[in-house]
């Protein structure tokens, strides 16, 4: 018997554009939209169907056992991969071939019927796994426990909130034996423990000679679970190494249309949420001129943020993220960090920020500076590792003047610090 356990051959899968919102239209949607085009609408005219390739002439092999992680930017095609893996959607064009039974925990809504209480749901899974009512009963507890539901089990999964649906998903995903575990960016749903804990059980499944594949854009989880790692873009293939570091910090820094600009501006108007529009992220000096990619370090900079807000929210935030080269979160920033007759207004309408990061203190090399925002303690607008709009800086020489250190120091940072007699 051949060890792979996953073959997947020129595949291609062509959706329609817009065709996701379509489903979910209201019907005062669609009336609005006969309104605003009434002529068409009146002879009956359709548009023209627009489509676009998802995944693009993607080839590939898993061996049996191996734990493999998929990461890429928002809307690269990562969760229609895994959906064409699951079967839940067919490929447009090449072919897929599975060697064992797939369990798969995608988005919520996918894998679990509705109006079933979380028991019966339990043993329907099984049942598409394949497995008898006996060795489901024989899961039954350990999955329940996992899942922490226990008092809903009779309740349609439909009342469930979204983290309780997730919880039970994946302990009914990870804990019935498949061959084969598909696991979609689950952990961004989950509260911290329970993150831990499905890390910790899809670390176990791995080692027991399962294949798992994991979407995450989480990079440290992607590299403490995986043995390797496919990056995935314009749905299309770009790296798949067992060199995860490297996948990582291509996918990271990789993106040469990013790479020589200090400037980032939502001309696409993207990352709109219901309160907040990024304008732009911007690296400047003091007095507002766009910094060169790479500068030395003997000079304060700033990180300047434009944005729109449509109402005032008071929970609202917004700062920085940034990263040394090998993806190391050095340290967030937000508007609210000091005492409160310190914060900058933010009103409704646009704003304008800025932030000094002082000279000497990021060390020689690439970094990534990533626009995040909140609703404080509520929700994530642009959450930190999340291809939310970013800037990349370089910084070169500059380090001290001291007349010993010349060099890049070891280490993330590189302030130059003083000391005193005492
Ligand atoms: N049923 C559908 N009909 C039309 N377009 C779709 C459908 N499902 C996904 N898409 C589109 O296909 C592209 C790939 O989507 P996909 O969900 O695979 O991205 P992703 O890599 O999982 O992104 P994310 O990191 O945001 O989860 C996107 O442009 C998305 O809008
Ligand atoms: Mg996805």
């Amino acid at each position: 018997m051949s060890d792979i356990a996953i073959r997947v051959e020129n595949l291609s899968k062509e959706y329609r554009i817009g065709g996701k919102q379509a489903v979910n239209r209201t019907f005062r949607e669609t009336l609005l939209d006969s309104f605003s085009s009434p002529i068409r609408w009146m002879r009956g005219e359709r548009k023209p169907i627009e489509t676009f390739w998802a995944l693009n002439d993607i080839s590939f092999e898993i061996k049996q056992g191996e734990a493999v992680g998929i990461i890429g930017r928002n809307g690269a095609g990562k969760s229609t991969l895994l959906k064409v893996l699951s079967r839940i959607t067919k490929p447009t064009k090449g072919r897929v071939d599975l060697y064992g039974r797939v369990a798969s925990l995608l988005e919520v809504g996918t894998g679990f019927h509705s109006e079933l209480s979380g028991r019966d749901n339990i043993y329907l899974n099984g049942a598409i796994l394949g497995m008898s009512r006996r060795e489901i009963g024989g899961k039954f507890d350990e999955i329940v426990d996992f899942s922490g539901v226990e008092k809903f089990l009779d309740t349609p999964v439909k009342h469930y909130s979204s983290g309780m649906y997730v919880r039970l998903a994946f302990a009914v995903a990870a804990h019935l034996e498949p061959e084969i575990l598909v696991v979609d960016e689950v952990l961004a749903v989950g509260d911290a423990e329970f993150q831990k804990k499905c890390l910790g059980k899809m670390g176990d499944v791995a080692k027991q000679g399962r294949t798992v594949l994991f979407v995450s854009h989480n990079m440290n989880a992607i590299e403490q679970l995986c043995k390797s790692c496919i990056h995935i873009n314009h749905g299309r293939l770009i790296n798949f190494s067992s060199d995860i570091h490297s996948v990582i910090v291509d996918y990271l820094f990789g993106d040469p249309s990013e790479k020589s600009s200090t400037i980032w501006i939502n001309s696409e108007n993207s990352y709109i949420s219901k309160i907040f529009k990024p304008i732009s992220l911007a690296l400047t000096d003091e007095s507002g001129n766009l910094l060169p990619s790479t500068i030395p370090n003997n000079s304060d900079f700033y990180v300047a943020i434009e944005g729109e807000l449509a109402f005032k929210d008071p929970a609202f935030t917004v700062g920085y993220a940034i990263y040394s080269e090998d993806g190391a979160l050095l340290y967030w920033t937000y508007n609210i960090d000091t005492t409160e007759d310190l914060w900058p207004l933010l009103n409704e309408g646009k704003f304008k920020i800025r932030s000094k990061i002082p000279h000497r203190f990021l060390n020689e090399g690439v970094h990534k500076i990533e626009m995040i925002a909140s609703l404080h303690f509520r929700e994530w607008l642009l959450e930190p590792g999340h291809n939310n709009p970013s800037v990349l800086l370089t910084i070169h020489g500059g380090l001290s003047d001291s007349p010993l250190w010349f060099i890049r120091r070891p280490g993330l940072l590189a302030p130059v610090l003083k000391w005193e007699n005492w």
